[in-house]
């Protein structure tokens, strides 16, 4: 059977479809530009420079991978509990929030329906909302990347189910207003609100889900935790949402290896938030150093990255030049980020390598 003949009998959806950028890995981008660099610098990815807690790694090889996972995610579910003040039958546990982002489209949307996407922001959900059937409807953020209200409210309609705000907002860094947060909770729609950052940021609406039932709040383990390889993320809502999320996903959509390693972090949250806090302060020297480049201007940001625009010079040139002593840093195809480029907070040698490099090609 010819190719054209089977994409003939595929869902529709997948004619037009655009993909998420995802991250080149290190040794795809070191083949591509031949890399003779010997220090490698990701901060492309908004990880951890420090990694898991060490418990966790020691943990790893004696947890039992030959058996399946136990479908109700029970002990992390009660560890969550713990950690966010909620009850067990708010959450739900995901291969990473990536997940639950998938999940709650394909709950929500039906084809045909609209769904704004707050541009610039996390580029996964206009991503899986196209592929929920949805139509996207990009309304601009501002010059300083807050939401447009008044956009919003024109463009919302009977077609609308769910609105997907991340704040902090990647790539911009910026956290809403308790006035857009409340703005959008009147709307009566379905308000999801992606607090992948919120251990950088410390600000978070969960205590919100009691009292507003069409409130989703989205959180990760990848940032804060160093876990973004095994995968693990979680939701906080209703108990009848987290119930149908719960029936509706994959049974075994956390491993063994990753719902325990959540449970080890909890217990240990108070030595990943020393490390969240260095990150903060690594954060703010570097956008100190950044701040005083003509070239360059830096936004403030409440996460574990900088966005910053370049004034003059040519990005993609000086992307290549980075790459090629090794830097890997994070560029974007939208016109609204046009010659900005963000940054994740590396160690504090990871960001002077960066800041160095930097400098070489930027005034
Ligand atoms: C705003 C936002 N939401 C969700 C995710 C996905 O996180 P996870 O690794 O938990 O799937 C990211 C990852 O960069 C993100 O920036």
């Amino acid at each position: 059977m010819k190719y054209d003949d089977i994409k003939k009998m595929m869902n529709p959806q997948f004619e037009n479809f655009s993909v998420y950028a995802s991250m080149p890995s290190n040794d795809s981008l070191i083949e591509k530009y031949s890399i003779k660099a010997d220090k490698i610098v990701k901060l492309n990815g908004n990880e951890n420079p420090f990694g898991p807690h060490p418990k966790v790694l020691e943990n790893i090889s004696k947890i039992p991978i030959h058996i399946y996972p136990d479908d109700e995610y029970l002990k992390s579910r009660q560890s969550l509990a713990e950690y966010t003040d909620l009850n067990i039958d708010n959450i739900v546990v995901s291969c990473g929030s990536d997940e639950l982002i998938d999940l709650l489209f394909r709950i929500f949307v039906t084809p045909g329906d609209e769904v704004l996407d707050f541009t610039p922001t996390f580029g996964m959900y206009s991503v899986r909302a196209q592929l929920a059937g949805a139509k996207i409807i990009p309304v601009i953020r501002d010059e300083n990347f807050n939401l447009n209200r008044t956009k919003i409210k024109e463009k919302i309609n009977s077609k609308t189910k769910i609105l997907f705000l991340a704040s902090p907002n990647n790539p911009t860094g910026n956290e809403s207003s308790v006035e857009d947060i409340e703005f959008l909770l009147g709307l009566n729609k379905i308000l999801v609100i992606d607090e992948a950052y919120f251990e950088f940021s410390k600000k978070s609406y969960a205590n919100l889900i009691n009292k507003y039932s069409n409130l989703i709040i989205l959180r990760s383990m990848s940032k804060w935790a160093g876990l973004a390889g095994l995968r693990i993320g979680y939701g906080l809502m209703s108990k009848e949402l987290s119930e149908l999320s719960r029936s509706v996903k994959n049974p075994y959509n956390v491993s063994n290896i990753a719902e325990e390693s959540l449970i080890i972090s909890l217990k240990n949250a108070s030595y990943l938030m020393e490390k969240v806090d260095l990150i903060i302060i690594e954060r703010e020297k570097l956008k100190i150093k950044l701040e005083k480049l003509s070239d360059i201007k830096v936004y403030p940001s409440n996460a574990n990255f900088l966005l910053c625009k370049l004034l003059n010079s040519n990005l993609k040139e000086l992307n290549i030049k980075l790459i090629k002593n090794g830097v890997f840093v994070r560029l974007f195809p939208s016109k609204e980020l046009e010659n900005c480029f963000r940054v994740s907070i590396g160690t504090a040698d990871d960001n002077e390598y960066f800041f160095d490099n930097l400098i070489k090609y930027v005034k």
